[in-house]
């Protein structure tokens, strides 16, 4: 099956030669498609009747860029090895007119490929980008050459460095295309056909007025505005969020190639630097990650037919900072949200907290102060339960009781309409106690948020046996309307991502009591990439939350275990973290700066556990930091707590702030190698005890 076809449309005696793409689910540019359209161009450009030719994506869907599963792959070397530039090549060389006509996404080699043409014209729906660095990658079929030519080198280095979108009509005010064609219905409907002809009417005026053919790679106007300065300085103003990766920073290095050299010079280095960044381990990663982030959606086993509730309205029952945030995440989607809280006070001050969090975002600038004006008047507060029983969904972020979320969703079973999704925050309950307290619990679902409820990514969606599959699917689905990403977990201990959690931060506090000082833990994680280390990320969330869970907890202990007192001991001082000047570290506001009193403490402890201690390397701090992850998480894949391996890879993505270029701990420990892990894993084994007992699936694994 061909994946372009040509025909010639003989409108008013003008052939034009119509090429369409068309290879399902999304136009991806594989080698095929390359292949094809390079040489359906030759032969229009050959074919002495064709005046000009339209580009065009089957159902106006243009190309989203290069088929990513083919990064990584060996050449197949049955087809000679076609490029996007290659393509490209034979555009330029084309003695007639090409239009691209745009719509749907075109995005990175797909932009590149309208870059290549002579115009371009594009439906005002259509999504434009180049979103490469995002892959690890860079537009290696001359993005970071024509791009700047066309809107200058400093906006080029904002929207290539950034991969952001852009709408068609930020393109036509930038000079990226040269028409827009607006939908022909006022309901905003695209009559069938309408993008192609609006193509092939311009691609028709260009010829009877004889507009000369504008290739993109000959127009140097622009570049004159790059100034010496302008590259170094954009450099070092990202140069804490661009630690360790490598496309944006190569990309700068393009961008300011194009501007100083010869088209065809710069063009050879763009290249240079995209097959580094293809071969490089980071690109890996990335591609891992863009793939496990689709993939974390299929919950197999489910009802091809089940169709998610999409969801209208909502309410958040406790008005605390996670339930405020949470109803903040349905406001900014546009969702109306009721806050409910017992008295008057705490709704005033839930509300308070609110509106302090947006007045942020608003002198941040990442929010204009209409969309905040619109948000607020989205959520309404109330002491009644009568007022939220018909809303879709309701999520209960009360206090972590659970007599007291008993009693809630007790009075939420006798008021919410069926077929309501009760979910509940619980981040330690179990939530099969919960749904016991009403006669429908297959309405009922965990929910979990992250910390600030506004900001963070993730959310874990847990399933008690009884939850019903269309509540299962709601909720997943309820995840993308307000621009969370779901991991589904089952309902054991600590989900999957506390439990993970839990072993990194006691495998840290046991390198402490070993040797290492918490600077020294923190410095290498960050080293590895996380933006923060575990204990100034503790010191910032509190000491105090986890001393009163462990206080809690410590009736179920198993004492044969290994303990680590330090976290406790700093609490007893009354150090809960940043929120008193001292925990881990010494504060000044947010300045950290180690603390003399915490290594005595520490020595102390190390003492009393008669533990010698000793130089630890950072690279032994990662490595066994990641391995007793990696095996928690083998287990959790095995005991059917996680779907998959790549489910908790994107749950530390999106929640912890696992560095998304090292893949996620998975990853991370796949790339080592099964034997590797397992060989370190047995080694702590030995050396630690039954904490570091391997994972039955990681067994498995390394035996191959
Ligand atoms: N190659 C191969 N498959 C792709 C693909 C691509 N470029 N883009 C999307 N797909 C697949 C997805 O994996 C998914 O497959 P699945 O159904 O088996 O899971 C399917 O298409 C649908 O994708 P989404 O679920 O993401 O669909 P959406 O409608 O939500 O989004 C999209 C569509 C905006 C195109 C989004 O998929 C996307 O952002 N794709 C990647 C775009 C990109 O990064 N392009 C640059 C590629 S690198 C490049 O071009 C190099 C060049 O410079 C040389």
């Amino acid at each position: 099956m061909s994946t372009v076809t040509s025909r010639i449309d003989d409108q008013a005696g003008q052939p034009v030669a119509v090429i369409t793409i068309n290879n399902p689910p999304v136009n991806a540019m594989s080698l095929a498609v390359r292949l094809e359209l390079r040489d359906a161009v030759q032969a229009a450009t050959a074919d002495a009747q064709v005046v000009a030719m339209v580009l065009i994506g089957a159902g106006d869907k243009f190309i989203p860029g290069a088929d990513i599963r083919e990064f990584g792959q060996p050449p197949t070397g049955a087809q000679p090895p076609i490029s996007g530039r290659d393509v490209i090549a034979a555009i330029e060389a084309s003695t007639k007119p090409v239009v691209a006509a745009l719509g749907g996404n075109a995005l990175g080699g797909g932009l590149e490929i309208a870059l290549g043409c002579h115009f371009r014209v594009a439906r005002a729906d259509c999504k434009l980008g180049l979103p490469e660095v995002n892959l690890g990658l860079l537009p290696g079929a001359g993005g970071t050459q024509r791009l700047p030519r066309l809107v200058g080198p400093a906006r080029a280095l904002e929207l290539i460095t950034s991969g952001k979108h852009f709408s068609a009509q930020q393109a036509l005010a930038d000079g990226v295309v040269d028409a827009l064609v607006d939908p022909e219905s006022p309901g905003g409907q695209y009559a069938e056909g309408q993008l192609l002809a609006s193509a092939l009417a311009f691609a028709r005026r260009a010829v009877a007025e004889g507009q000369p053919l504008a290739r993109v790679s000959q127009r140097n106007q622009r570049l004159a505005e790059a100034t010496p300065a302008l590259f170094t300085e954009f450099l070092a103003k990202h140069a804490r969020k661009w630690r360790g990766l490598m496309a944006p920073q190569h990309i700068v290095r393009c961008i300011e190639a194009a501007c100083l050299l010869p088209f065809d010079e710069a063009y050879a280095i763009e290249l240079a630097a995209f097959n580094v960044c293809k071969a490089s381990a980071q690109r890996g990663a990335l591609i891992h990650l863009f793939n496990a982030e689709r993939e974390v959606a299929r919950i197999p086993g489910l009802s091809a037919d089940l169709r998610p509730q999409r969801i209208r309205s909502a309410a958040v029952v406790g008005a605390g900072t996670m339930g405020g945030g949470i109803a903040m995440c349905f406001a900014n989607a546009g969702i109306p949200v009721w806050l409910l809280d017992a008295t008057p006070e705490a709704l005033a001050r839930g509300r308070a907290l609110i509106e302090k969090n947006y007045a942020t975002s608003v002198a941040r600038g990442s929010l204009s102060q209409d969309q905040v004006d619109r948000a607020l008047s989205l959520i309404a507060g109330t002491l009644a339960y009568g007022a939220i029983a018909d809303t879709d969904i309701v999520i209960e972020a009360a206090f972590e009781d659970l007599a007291v979320k008993q009693g809630i969703f007790r009075q939420l079973d006798a008021v919410m309409k069926p077929g309501a999704v009760l979910a509940t925050n619980t981040s330690t309950l179990n939530i099969d106690k919960i749904a016991e307290a009403t006669t429908r619990p297959g309405s009922v679902v965990g929910a979990h948020f992250f910390s600030p409820a506004n900001v963070m990514k993730l959310l874990e969606v847990v399933r008690t046996d009884g939850t019903a599959p269309q509540t299962l699917v709601t909720t997943m689905a309820l995840a993308k309307q307000i621009n969370k990403v779901a991991v589904l977990s089952g309902n054991a201990d600590g989900f999957i991502g506390n439990r993970i959690l839990a072993v990194y931060g006691r495998e840290c506090d046991f390198l402490l009591e070993e040797g290492a000082t918490p600077w020294q833990v923190d410095r290498a994680l960050q080293g590895f990439g996380f933006p923060m280390g575990l204990y100034l990320m503790r010191d910032m969330s509190g000491l105090d939350v986890g001393w009163r869970i462990r206080q809690y907890r410590e009736q179920f202990r198993d004492k044969r275990l290994r303990y680590s007192p330090i976290a406790d001991r700093l609490c007893e001082q009354g150090r809960f973290g940043q929120k008193t000047g001292r925990g881990y570290y010494l504060y000044q506001g947010r300045d950290a700066t180690p603390d003399p009193e915490v290594e005595t403490l520490i020595a102390g402890v190390a003492a009393e556990l008669k533990i010698t201690r000793r130089a630890v390397s950072d690279d032994e701090i990662v490595t066994r930091v990641l391995s007793a992850m990696a095996n928690e998480g083998l287990k959790i894949v095995g005991e059917g707590i996680a779907l998959r391996a790549g489910d908790i890879d994107v749950a530390y993505v999106h929640g912890y702030g696992f560095p998304r270029h090292q893949g996620g701990p998975m990853y991370w420990a796949a790339q080592r190698g099964w034997p590797a892990l397992l060989d370190t894993v047995q080694t702590y084994h030995a050396s630690q005890g039954p904490l570091w007992a391997p994972a039955p699936r990681l067994l498995e694994l390394a035996r191959g």
